[in-house]
């Protein structure tokens, strides 16, 4: 995944590519490097294995100048060291690249051009970077004649920075399917691999599109396609504030995250409701009411807030919708129905493997929604429309508030369609009442965060592995919140439907197994009852997470009631809680586990 930083023109670049690689550590923190020249070729690269706090301890305060390019790893090829670490350089060390991608023919370039070249790691990019080196010196290119030329030859996904030592008042720079953007300040200019890296120092960008290749200099950008011609682009302003990606006084991005669940779920109104009217575009309407049936495509806990929206959908819009993931799409394609819509549900609207079902079914021509955090992202580019998130920039690995904005935003499109076909079910549905009760229920859910940590401790201390259970939308829930447990605290963990426990994995409880039950509904409440008795007879540790109007003596933790449809955003609180405390318990990193990265723009 990685994150992408360059600057060239200022006086102070060390400061802003850390900074910029500081924000930009959610998508990726292995390992991590820089590259820093001044206009008399003072130059330094330096590299470290772990977070950009690694780096910054082995920087100087003699490291500085006015180019410089840096990078946060999240290694696919080659392990987490600092010989694999970006930036790379070509045989002679003349050329430094740094990349986010996977380059897929990169042995074949070996094979191909780079006989008897010697590589100091194992990474695809390094290949790359000798290639450009090697059209520069053995084949006379200028740079960036060689920089194209490798880039046809160069398969894969990428967005690639490079310097020429020999001139670096130039930052060479071009994408495929990864993002990046252009930075455009007074006296300086720079790349980045979103906004938020740069934001400290301009509001102004510059979109690049696949292929393209930019030249990026201190006091201008040059934009080619793919034929070498010159690309006019309006810039666009970033509505991001600096306040908005900072802690404030939260310990972890994820608590305040979590915590700022009821104020998304209001702003969400506010952006979609106003006089009495559903503000959702008309040819958003008319494309979900010409289709024939809805494909969400989607991954990891945005797929399971496609599946949070399902049942309302179908019934508020009589529109049968199915659930893809995304990775899978391409080589297990259902058989599609002769007028599909596309949504691609994505926080960062920048998931390769969404992207790429997205390119596929535009190739088809099927019509494209992406509901994301992010519009002015790839998949929200692409799209033929975008409904935004508002939830405002979410950086903790694990994803909350997205989830419960994806959910509200699907939720408003279904009652906003069915409004409009006359849908009964969606005249009678005041959503806009139900969110708020949603609100409600979800600040007091918050307000029991002691109690909250209180059974974390009593149900999940020392424990290797969990279960939640549920039925309905509560099965759905127990996919999300058994996926927030096990990414950040490790415990391993499954969501089941209650009833299918029986059907093999109850095997696998033993004396002491922790089972946590979510029950919403009251009419299937009796039967997850029943599991959870089966369950308690074979030894668990049963705990009940239970909506107010379904309580019993005994439960563990209750939520406020809210309508059926809607019983996700308020049943998955209490477990993005209970995924906090139980890896603050173990005294992990909350916000940036193990392995993972925010932004997963690889395959
Ligand atoms: C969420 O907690 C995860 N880290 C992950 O599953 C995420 O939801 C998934 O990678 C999809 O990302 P997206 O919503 O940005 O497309
Ligand atoms: N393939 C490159 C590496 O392993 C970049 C990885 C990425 O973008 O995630 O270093």
């Amino acid at each position: 995944m990685c994150g992408i930083v360059g600057v060239v023109g200022s006086k102070n670049a060390t400061d802003i590519l850390i900074q910029g690689l500081q924000k930009l550590e959610y998508r990726g923190y292995d390992s991590a490097g820089i590259f820093v020249s001044d206009e008399r070729k003072n130059q330094s690269i330096i590299k470290a294995v772990g977070r950009i706090s690694s780096l910054q301890e082995k920087i100087g305060i003699e490291v500085n100048g006015s180019i410089g390019i840096g990078h946060t790893r999240w290694a696919t090829h080659g392990k987490p060291t600092e010989n694999n670490a970006h930036p790379h350089a070509s045989e002679s060390n003349r050329i430094l690249l740094v990349h986010n991608g996977v380059v897929e023919n990169y042995k074949e370039i070996k094979t191909e051009y780079l006989n008897g070249h010697h590589f100091i790691g194992e990474t695809d990019t390094e290949v790359c970077a000798h290639l450009i080196g090697k059209f520069i010196e053995v084949d006379h290119l200028t740079p960036k004649d060689a920089f194209v030329k490798a880039l046809g030859i160069i398969e894969g996904s990428y967005a690639f920075a490079m310097v020429d030592r020999e001139d670096p008042t130039v930052i060479y720079v071009a994408k495929n399917k990864s993002p990046l953007l252009v930075g455009l300040g007074e006296g300086y200019n720079m790349v980045g691999s979103d906004a938020m890296a740069m934001i400290r120092e301009t509001k102004q960008f510059l979109e690049i599109h696949d292929k393209e290749v930019v030249i990026v200099k201190k006091d201008s950008v040059e934009i080619l396609d793919e034929a070498g011609i010159q690309q006019e682009r309006d810039a666009f302003t970033a509505e991001l504030d600096l306040s908005d990606i900072g802690k404030g006084t939260y310990p972890y991005y994820m608590l305040k995250e979590i915590d700022e669940q009821p104020a998304v779920m209001r702003r969400i109104m506010q952006n979609y409701f106003k006089d009495g009217k559903y503000l959702v575009a008309d040819e958003i309407k008319k494309a979900v009411i010409e289709a024939d049936r809805i494909y969400i495509v989607a991954a990891g806990t945005s797929y399971h807030a496609g599946y949070a929206s399902k049942t309302f959908f179908e019934e508020l819009t009589d529109t049968p919708v199915e659930l893809c993931i995304a990775s899978e799409f391409g080589y297990n394609l259902p058989l599609l129905s002769k007028k599909p819509l596309f949504i691609y549900i994505s926080q960062s609207g920048e998931t390769a493997d969404s992207r790429q079902v997205l390119v596929k079914t535009k190739e088809l021509g099927y019509p494209a929604l992406t509901v994301t955090n992010v519009p002015g992202s790839t998949l929200s580019r692409e799209a033929d429309f975008t409904m935004a998130l508002h939830a405002g920039p979410e950086i903790a690995v694990a994803s909350t508030k997205a989830y419960t904005a994806q959910i509200a935003v699907m939720s408003i499109l279904a009652k906003a369609v069915g409004e409009e076909i006359g849908n009964e079910k969606a005249k009678s549905f005041n959503l806009i009442q139900e969110l708020s009760l949603v609100a409600t229920s979800m600040v007091a859910t918050l307000a029991e965060k002691e109690w909250i940590e209180s059974k974390v401790a009593e149900y999940l201390k020392d424990t290797r592995n969990a279960f939640y259970i549920g039925r309905g939308q509560d099965y759905f829930v127990s996919m999300e919140a058994a996926l927030k447990l096990k990414e950040i605290s490790y415990i391993q963990c499954e969501g089941f439907a209650a009833g299918e426990l029986k059907h093999g994995t109850i095997a696998l409880i033993e004396e002491g197994t922790p089972v946590l039950a979510i029950i919403s509904n009251k009419s299937i409440a009796s039967h997850t009852r029943g599991n959870i008795m089966e369950v308690s007879s074979r030894g668990a540790n049963v705990l009940k997470v239970v909506s107010a109007d379904c309580q019993e003596e005994g439960d563990d933790i209750l939520v406020g009631n809210v309508h059926s449809y809607l019983t996700s955003l308020a049943m998955v609180i209490p477990t993005q809680l209970i995924a906090y405390y139980a890896t603050l318990q173990r005294g992990l990193d909350v916000d940036k586990p193990r392995n993972l990265a925010k932004s997963v723009t690889v395959e």
